[in-house]
């Protein structure tokens, strides 16, 4: 008998013509970008586009992002694009930033939740922008991770939670933002930002003006992308000012992510530091790593501060808050 490959855990690598061939068939690939790592498939077949849904255990009314490798392409799936998206798309993309524009009747409604718009990105990781040249379709790619949990910034963190549900994991080494993409939408002209994230509000605010910010909690399914709780660890989760929450939490085994300053206490099981050196970008790399290191251990509660409220620290601030809302 011929050998024959009876498992199936998902293949993981750098093969682009396998994560090509893949896509091309239907199938779900991961896919790193440099935010966090993607779970793609064909956005223009609604077939491709089911499966993602599926993997992640993700409800239907939560719209996924679209995904290319270049600004030109994209008058093939959206139109009527605002002048302010031209000029945000001309300084930002490739990178973490996403915009939300009106869909044309290609793109299935099944990846928009049914609304008019839809979310268009363009990744800026060599790898997955090579694979995305190649193809002749967008992808569209929600974080890698089951809906709910912590967004994966490795291919084993990948592995770990949807490895027998996807193909093959495009391996492109750690992400380099560690926070997803800044979403940006446009009302009468004006840009919002919905979601905080790897592009910096005040990068924005310097290249179109002063933006409105509406990224608001909710647990109201009808405000998709914005629901109260997410990147939740299993563990309980705190958030606020540590020596305050050490105190109230006193007897427990804790862990504590902190932004560059030590703590000492008995209590403190583990401790992960995000950034020595205060560097909000740093800290942002190592966030999603850190919270999914600390989720494995065994520990009663995780406490975390809040960090300065200025660049990336307000994408890390808001994922804070949502980990800690239950
Ligand atoms: O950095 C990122 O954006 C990553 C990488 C993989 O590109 N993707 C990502 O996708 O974070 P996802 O699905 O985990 O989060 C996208 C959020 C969702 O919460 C969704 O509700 C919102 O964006 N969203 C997508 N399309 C939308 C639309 N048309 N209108 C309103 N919200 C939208
Ligand atoms: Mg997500």
């Amino acid at each position: 008998m011929t050998t024959q490959k009876l498992t199936f855990a998902a293949m993981i690598g750098m093969d682009l013509s396998y994560a090509k061939q893949q896509l091309v068939a239907g199938e779900l690939v991961a896919i790193p970008t440099e935010t966090v790592y993607g779970l793609a498939a064909n956005a223009l077949a609604s077939d491709a586009v089911a499966k993602i849904f599926d993997a992640k255990d993700r409800p239907s009314f939560d719209p996924l992002i679209v995904h290319t490798n270049s600004w030109d392409r994209v008058q093939e799936w959206v139109q009527d694009i605002p002048e302010l998206a031209h000029t945000l798309a001309a300084t930002f993309m490739p990178g973490p930033l996403t915009l939300l524009l009106p869909k044309k009747p290609i793109i299935p409604d099944l990846v928009t939740a049914g609304l008019s718009r839809v979310g268009i990105r363009l990744p800026s990781h060599p790898m997955t922008q090579s694979l995305l040249a190649t193809l002749d379709f967008p992808v569209a790619a929600p974080s890698a991770n089951p809906f709910g949990y912590i967004s994966p910034t490795t291919a084993q963190h990948v592995d770990d939670q949807l490895g027998n549900k996807v193909s093959y994991i495009l391996d492109g080494g750690p992400c380099q933002v560690g926070v997803e993409s800044t979403i940006v939408s446009f009302e009468e002209g004006r840009a919002i930002i919905l979601r905080k994230g790897g592009t910096p509000i005040e990068a924005i605010e310097a290249a179109i003006g002063p933006v409105q910010v509406q990224a608001h909690s909710t647990s109201n399914p009808q405000a998709p992308g914005m629901l109260k709780s997410h990147y939740a660890p299993k563990i309980p989760f705190l958030l606020g000012d540590l020596p305050l929450l050490i105190e109230q939490q006193k007897g427990k085994r804790l862990g504590i992510l902190c932004f560059s300053q030590q703590l000492k206490h008995s209590d403190i099981v583990f401790q992960k530091v995000l950034s020595p050196s205060r560097n909000l970008s740093e800290a942002a790399q190592r966030l999603f790593a850190a919270m999914r290191e600390m989720d494995q251990m065994d520990l009663d509660i995780i406490l975390a501060e809040y960090f300065p409220e200025e660049g990336l620290g307000r994408a890390i601030n808001d994922r804070l808050s949502r980990a800690a809302a239950r």
